[in-house]
């Protein structure tokens, strides 16, 4: 097949193109589509990539999604501290753009758009439209909700130099392509715009949590990549970024119960290929839990590092 170019229309003194390809029946019939059917596409070096609306496989859609979005319901305090850490590395300002990416189901969305005010904007970016349904119901006007399928790989469509911080939280080790979505970010800061990152990091207990309890027991895997602080030095300083400073936070997520852990636990990562009981015994062996004022608290070693856009 050949692509045809065609000129669709004038603008503006603008010639504005588009683009076609014939494509085979049999090809159509594969993939069970139809004349009239609506496309989504995505591109990357060499390759496009055409799908119906809502139907590529996101790794946190179905069950995945809807467990994750119930623990947090369930359990609205249990990560409080997270809250807590967000106020203080990000710190949000009144007025001011914020990109979130791997906003999951909105656990931080709705706290910033608070911080920001009716003059500032949060653009909650997630690849499932499962976890970001969630944020659509929070009803806030200064959010908009944006989908990217492959945050590291897809060119992110927003405006140049226009964002003055990024916040993720326990979502990039799912990106692949990490120096790419740095280049998506430096097109898109503003100059001396920070990003903060809060995430797992290899050779940490969380590491270990995720790779030998979640890995095994998880309903679609875990197939990630953490990163390292030399990692994250390199793709800073290649995307035009400075050196980034680290903090290991010593988070701990709070329980009433012992019990409830295990139940967090099992719905967070979707380990519905064991009970909650051993997902209580896993995390005890390998991250601890301690009784401190009442309350079972599990520790959560993550690390966070900022960065600003030189
Ligand atoms: C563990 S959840 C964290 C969600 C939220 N930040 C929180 O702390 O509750 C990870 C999120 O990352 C999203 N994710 C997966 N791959 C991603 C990618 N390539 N780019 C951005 N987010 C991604 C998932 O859909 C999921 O919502």
């Amino acid at each position: 097949m050949k692509i045809l170019k065609e000129k669709s229309r004038e603008y503006k003194g603008n010639s504005y193109f588009k683009y076609k390809v014939n494509i085979p029946e049999g090809a159509l019939n594969r993939a069970n589509l139809k004349e009239g059917d609506e496309l989504l596409v995505t591109s990357k070096p060499g390759e496009l990539l055409l799908f119906t609306k809502n139907k590529k496989k996101q790794e946190f859609d179905g069950i995945r999604s809807k467990l994750y979005r119930e623990c947090l319901r369930e359990f609205p305090d249990a990560r409080l501290e997270d809250i807590e850490v967000m106020k203080k590395y990000l710190a949000p300002k009144n007025g001011e753009r914020i990109l979130e990416i791997g906003a999951g189901s909105g656990l931080f969305s709705k706290f910033i758009s608070d911080l920001l005010g009716d003059d500032g904007r949060l653009i909650v970016s997630d690849p499932s439209l499962g976890q970001l349904e969630e944020i659509k119901e929070l009803g806030k006007k200064n959010i908009d909700l944006i989908q990217f399928v492959q945050f590291g790989s897809e060119k992110v469509n927003l405006e140049k130099e226009k964002v003055d911080a990024v916040w993720s939280f326990g979502a990039m080790h799912h990106m692949f392509k990490k120096s790419k979505s740095f280049d998506n970010l430096s097109r898109i800061l503003k100059k001396g715009a920070r990003v903060v990152i809060a995430d797992v990091f290899s050779g940490s207990n969380l590491a270990k949590h995720f790779d030998d309890k979640v890995a095994k027991f998880c309903i679609v895997g875990h197939e990630v990549a953490f990163w390292s602080k030399e990692y994250a030095d390199s793709i800073c300083f290649l995307g035009g970024f400075t050196k980034p400073k680290f903090y290991d936070l010593n988070i701990q997520w709070k329980f009433k119960n012992k019990e409830d852990i295990g139940f967090f636990l099992y719905k967070l990562h979707g380990m519905t290929k064991t009970t909650p009981e051993n997902c209580l015994k896993g995390a005890e062996e390998i991250l601890g839990v301690q009784k401190k004022d009442g309350l079972y608290c599990l520790n959560w070693p993550m690390t966070l590092f900022i960065t600003y856009k030189k």
